[in-house]
């Protein structure tokens, strides 16, 4: 079943881009142009996006990777600041 009808981009090319990475509705336009012309089928793709566990980045990286990352509340104390002339 098509999902963009505009590029001809169908439901199981969104799931492969999926599984080959491309998390966002924004990296598949970047990948096939799905969304790229009228739009509305951007819902579309944000909804199998979101139902397809086949994104290899986010199952990847969220149990261990970044998830497992304090957030950065602070600045970094690890540099000096720069110094300004008076
Ligand atoms: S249907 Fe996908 S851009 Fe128009």
């Amino acid at each position: 079943m098509y999902v963009c009808s505009c590029f001809g981009i169908t439901e199981q090319q969104v799931k492969q881009h999926a599984e080959d990475g491309r998390c966002t509705p924004r990296q598949i336009a970047s990948a096939c142009k799905a969304g790229t012309d009228c739009g509305s089928c951007v819902k579309r793709i944000q909804a199998l996006l979101g139902r397809t566990d086949g994104c290899a980045t986010r199952t990847r990286l969220e149990p261990a990777g970044l998830a497992a990352q304090p957030p950065r509340t602070a600045p970094r104390q690890d540099r000096p600041l720069p110094l300004r002339a008076a």
